[in-house]
C-alpha cells in the first residue's frame, strides 16, 4: 500500500502556475508527463489569488490547473494556501502580523507573516480550508492535503499581546494555580514571584538572562501554538474529505517543533530536505533526518521537497554535480521515502527564489538539468516496487524535544557548546558508516524490539522516563550531562544523573566543561586512548565498573566511561566513539557491514540500496545476490560502483 492512491512511487514537485501565463501551463503538463511526473504540489502560496477580498473566492484558475493536471495523469497534493495571509487580511487586522522578542511588528512583504495565536488568522485559514475542501472534495486529481507550509520556517514564535494571552491560557491549563506556576518556575529566584496571571508575559527581550523554566514553557507553548493552527485546518479537511490524507511538510531535524507530537496529528509524514552540496558530511546529516522521518510514524514517509540542484538561501549556493540529484533522491528512497519531490517544477522568473534550481530550469529542455530530471523520472518508475516496504532497525537513538529545548537554553548553562544535533550525529555517523539501520525513538516507545538504545543526551529526564529506560533489557548507552533536571528544569535532588543514578550505578559530582580547543585523553582498560573535547565530568561510581579513565588534567585517573549491568555511561564526548561503539554493538549482537568510505548501505524489505557518495569508484562485496532494479542486471559477489552512482538490489 502506498501513501496515497497513486500507484508506485511519487515523482514531482511544487508547481506554481499562478506565476506564469496560462499558455505556459500546457507546456508544463506536457513536459511533466515526459518526465514521468505523477504528482504536483499546488497553491502553497496562493491565498491572495484564491481569496482576493474577504469571502470573495476566485477558484476558476485553480479549477483549470487541477483539470489539466488530471487530464495528464498527474495527481495533486493540494495546499490549503494558508502559508501567507493576503495583504487585505493584515491591513484589516494588523494584529495578525507577528511581533519579535523586542516587540517590533514584522511587516508584510515576505511570507509566513502571521501570529500563530491570532484568532482572526486561525478563523480565516479555517474558512479558506473549508472553501477549498468543499470545492475540490470530488476532484479526481486530489490525493493529499498540504496544510500551511513548513511551519516554523520563518515564524517560530510571536511575542504580541495576543500570543501573551494565549500563553497565559496555556500556562493556566498546565499549572491550574499560580502557586503551581510559581513553584515550577522557581520564581523565588531573582524576585519573580507572580501574584496575578495578568503579570505573565512571553519571554520578551529583558535586561538579563530570562528565567529558563519560563523559556522552556515558551518553547513548548510555541510548538503547540503552531500545531493548533495545523489542527484547526485538519479538522475541517477531515470533516469534508475524511478519506484524503492530511500532511504538512516538516523541515528535517528541526529544534523548534516537537515532531513526535506533530506527526501524531498527521496521516503521513512529509519532509523537505536540503543537504548542502558543499558540505562533505551532508549525506550523513540528511540520512539522520530521513531516519527521523521514517521513525515518526514508523512507516514510509515522503520527501516532499528537495533541491534539484542549488538552493537560493545560503550564503553561497553550490549546485549539485551531475548525478548528485539522482544519488540524493535514491538516498531518500533508501531511507523509507515513498517518492521523490522537489522545489520546484519550473524555475521562477521573479521573486526571492528566481535563482533556486528547478526540475525545468530557465534554460528549458536542452539542459543538463532537464535531462537529469527526465532520467530520474525513469529511475523512479523502475523502483516502483519499493513503495510501501519497511525498514527494520535494531538500534535506536533517543530524541526528546523538551530535553533539547532545555539543553539549548541560550544562557546560564555550564557550557553552551553542547548541541543536540551534533551529539546525535556523533553516534549516528559511525552507525551509518557501518551500514547499521537506526530508528529514532521518543520517550515512552516500546524499546523491546531493539538490541541497542543510545541516548546521546538526556539533560531533562523525569523519574518516569528513567524508569522506562531502566525496564529496557537490551544494551543501553547514556551520554553526558543526562538526568540533570526535571520537567520544570529544576535540578534533581542530589544532582546528576538524578533518576538515572541507580541504573547507571554512579553519581556526577561536578560538570567539567573544557575550554574551546582543549582536549583530554581518555584511556580504556585495554590501553586504547580516545580524545575527548568540549565536556568532561567528575564521576563517583556507585557500583559501576570503570571502562575508561581520564589521563592528565584535574580529573586524572577518574572514571570517564563506566558500565553497570547493560548500561554504559559516558561522562565525556570522545571525538570518535568508534571503539566504545564497537564494544556495545558486539555486546548487543548487532553486526555491521564493512563498507568503503562514502558508501552507504540501507535496506527496505526485499531491497538493498548501495549508494556511493564518494568522489571515486568503490568496490563493494554484496551481502546478498539480486537484481539491480536500476540496470536490470543480475549481481552477485563484488561490484564496482562509480562515484555518485548506486545499486538497488531486489532480492529474495
Ligand atoms: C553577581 C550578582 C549575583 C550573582 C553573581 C553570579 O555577583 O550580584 O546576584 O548573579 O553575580 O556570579
Ligand atoms: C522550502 C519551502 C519552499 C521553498 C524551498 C526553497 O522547502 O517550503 O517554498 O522556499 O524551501 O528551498
Amino acid at each position: 500500500m502506498g501513501l496515497t492512491r497513486v500507484p508506485g512511487l511519487l515523482y514531482g514537485g511544487d508547481y506554481n502556475p499562478e506565476q506564469w501565463p496560462e499558455e505556459v501551463w500546457a507546456e508544463d503538463v506536457r513536459l511533466m508527463a515526459e518526465a514521468g511526473v505523477n504528482v504536483a504540489t499546488v497553491a502553497v502560496f496562493s491565498w491572495s489569488r484564491l481569496e482576493p477580498a474577504p469571502g470573495v473566492y476566485e477558484f476558476g484558475w485553480l479549477d483549470r490547473v487541477l483539470d489539466l493536471l488530471h487530464e495528464h495523469g498527474i495527481a495533486a497534493d493540494l495546499a490549503t494556501a494558508t502559508a501567507t495571509p493576503p495583504p487585505w487580511l493584515v491591513r484589516l487586522h494588523p494584529e495578525v502580523l507577528p511581533q519579535d522578542a523586542a516587540g517590533t511588528r514584522l511587516e508584510f512583504g515576505s511570507r509566513q507573516g502571521y501570529c500563530p495565536s491570532s484568532p482572526v488568522f486561525r478563523a480565516a485559514t479555517v474558512r479558506l480550508a473549508r472553501a477549498l475542501a468543499e470545492r475540490y472534495r470530488d476532484h479526481p486529481a486530489l490525493v493529499m492535503w498540504h496544510v500551511g507550509n513548513e511551519y516554523a520556517d520563518h515564524t517560530t514564535e510571536c511575542f504580541c499581546p495576543e500570543s501573551a494571552r494565549d500563553f497565559r491560557r496555556w500556562l493556566g491549563e498546565r499549572y491550574a494555580t499560580l502557586d503551581g506556576l510559581n513553584a515550577a518556575w522557581g520564581t523565588s529566584c531573582w524576585g519573580q514571584h507572580y501574584t496575578d496571571w495578568s503579570q505573565l508575559e512571553p519571554p520578551r527581550r529583558a535586561p538579563g538572562p530570562v528565567n529558563p523554566a519560563q523559556l522552556l514553557d515558551w518553547r513548548r507553548f510555541s510548538s503547540d501554538a503552531l500545531l493548533a493552527c495545523f489542527e484547526a485546518e485538519r479538522a475541517v479537511l477531515k470533516e469534508v474529505t475524511p478519506e484524503v490524507p492530511v500532511t504538512t511538510n516538516f523541515m528535517s531535524v528541526l529544534r523548534d517543533l516537537d515532531y513526535w507530537k506533530w506527526a501524531a496529528a498527521e496521516d503521513l509524514v512529509t519532509d523537505d530536505a536540503y543537504p548542502d552540496p558543499a558540505d562533505p558530511e551532508a549525506h550523513v546529516k540528511v540520512a539522520l533526518s530521513y531516519d527521523l522521518m521514517r521513525s515518526l510514524k514508523r512507516q514510509p514517509w515522503l520527501l516532499l521537497e528537495s533541491a534539484p540542484s542549488a538552493v537560493s538561501w545560503r550564503e553561497v549556493n553550490v549546485p549539485k554535480a551531475p548525478g548528485v540529484m539522482r544519488l540524493h533522491s535514491l538516498q531518500a528512497l533508501a531511507h523509507g521515502s515513498d517518492g521523490v519531490m522537489f522545489f520546484q517544477w519550473r524555475q521562477a522568473k521573479y521573486g526571492p527564489e528566481k535563482f533556486h534550481s528547478a526540475m525545468l530550469p530557465h534554460g528549458g529542455t536542452d539542459t543538463r538539468q532537464w535531462r537529469e530530471t527526465v532520467a530520474l523520472g525513469a529511475d523512479v518508475r523502475r523502483l516502483a516496487g519499493v513503495a510501501g516496504t519497511e525498514t527494520r532497525a535494531e538500534v535506536a537513538l533517543v530524541l526528546d524535544w523538551e530535553s533539547w529545548w532545555g539543553l539549548e537554553a541560550p544562557e546560564s548553562m555550564p557550557s553552551n557548546r553542547l548541541k543536540l544535533h551534533r551529539l546525535l550525529l556523533s553516534w549516528y555517523a559511525p552507525l551509518h558508516a557501518r551500514g547499521i539501520a537506526v530508528d529514532l525513538v521518543p520517550h515512552g516507545r516500546d524499546l523491546s524490539g531493539y538490541r541497542l538504545v543510545i541516548a546521546p543526551n538526556l539533560y531533562l529526564c523525569t523519574a518516569e522516563q528513567a524508569a522506562d529506560l531502566a525496564s529496557y533489557q537490551g544494551q543501553l548507552v547514556v551520554g553526558p550531562f543526562s538526568g540533570v533536571v526535571d520537567a520544570a528544569d529544576q535540578v534533581h535532588d542530589g544532582g546528576a544523573p538524578g533518576p538515572l543514578r541507580e541504573l547507571l550505578g554512579l553519581r556526577v559530582e561536578e560538570f567539567w566543561p573544557l575550554p574551546d580547543g582543549e582536549t583530554r585523553a581518555v584511556e580504556t582498560a585495554d590501553g586504547a586512548v580516545l580524545t575527548a573535547r568540549t565536556w568532561t565530568e567528575w564521576v563517583e561510581t556507585e557500583g559501576a565498573e570503570v571502562l575508561a579513565r581520564y589521563r592528565g588534567g584535574p580529573l586524572d585517573g577518574r572514571p570517564a566511561v563506566t558500565r553497570h549491568g547493560t548500561a554504559t555511561y559516558l561522562s565525556c564526548l570522545p571525538e570518535d566513539p568508534a571503539p566504545l561503539l564497537d564494544a556495545v554493538l558486539a555486546a548487543a549482537g548487532v553486526a555491521g557491514t564493512a563498507l568503503p568510505e562514502g558508501v552507504e548501505l540501507c535496506r527496505r524489505d526485499g531491497h538493498l540500496f548501495l549508494l556511493n557518495h564518494g568522489a571515486g569508484p568503490a568496490t563493494v562485496t554484496l551481502p546478498t545476490d539480486g537484481t539491480d532494479l536500476l540496470t536490470g542486471r543480475r549481481l552477485t559477489g563484488t561490484v564496482v560502483i562509480p562515484a555518485h552512482d548506486a545499486v538497488v538490489l531486489e532480492h529474495s
